[in-house]
C-alpha cells in the first residue's frame, strides 16, 4: 500500500512540531539565562528562621561599596522589611524565604519577579541606577490579604 504523498508531509511537521516544543522548553531551562529557584541559595528549616544568620537579623545591610544585602520574610500578609532605603546606583542582593505558605515577588515596572517558598532561599541582585520609589507585591495567592502583601524600595539620590 502507498502512503499519501500528503500524509507524509504532514507526518514530517508533526514530528517536527515536537521537536520544536521539546526544544523550546530545553532552551528555556538550560540555555536563556533564566534562573528558577533552586538549591544554589540554599535550604533552610522554615520554623526556625530566628536562628537563623540572615533571617534572625532582617533588613537592610550595607556590605561594601554601593553593595547592599536584603534579608526578608515573606509571612502572610507582610514582607519584613516592607520598607526599604538605598542610595541611588546601589547594587542589592535580596535573600528571602517564607515561613508559611509560598509567595511571589516582584518590583513593579522591573523584570524582578520571583517566588519565595518555605524551606527555600531565593537569591536575587538588583542594581538600582535611577532614583525614585519603586513598589514591590506578592503576586502569588497566598491567603485572605494576598492583596494587602506589599512594600516599597526607596532609591534616594
Ligand atoms: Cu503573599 Cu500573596
Amino acid at each position: 500500500m502507498e502512503i499519501h504523498r500528503y500524509e507524509k508531509i504532514w507526518f514530517g511537521v508533526a514530528v517536527l512540531l515536537i521537536v520544536a516544543f521539546i526544544g523550546t522548553v530545553a532552551y528555556g531551562a538550560v540555555g536563556a539565562g533564566i534562573e528558577m529557584v533552586d538549591d544554589d541559595g540554599g535550604t533552610i528549616d522554615p520554623n526556625n528562621l530566628s536562628d537563623h544568620e540572615r533571617f534572625g537579623d532582617t533588613g537592610v545591610h550595607q556590605v561594601g561599596d554601593g553593595e547592599f544585602e536584603v534579608n526578608m520574610i515573606a509571612v502572610h500578609p507582610s514582607f519584613i522589611p516592607n520598607d526599604i532605603e538605598i542610595p541611588e546606583g546601589s547594587t542589592v542582593t535580596f535573600y528571602m524565604t517564607a515561613s508559611d505558605v509560598t509567595h511571589g515577588f516582584n518590583i513593579a515596572g522591573t523584570n524582578v519577579n520571583s517566588m519565595i517558598i518555605p524551606g527555600q532561599i531565593t537569591e536575587i541582585t538588583v542594581e538600582f541606577d535611577e532614583s525614585g520609589t519603586y513598589g514591590f507585591v506578592c503576586h502569588e495567592y497566598c491567603g485572605s490579604l494576598h492583596h494587602e502583601m506589599e512594600g516599597q524600595i526607596q532609591v534616594v539620590p
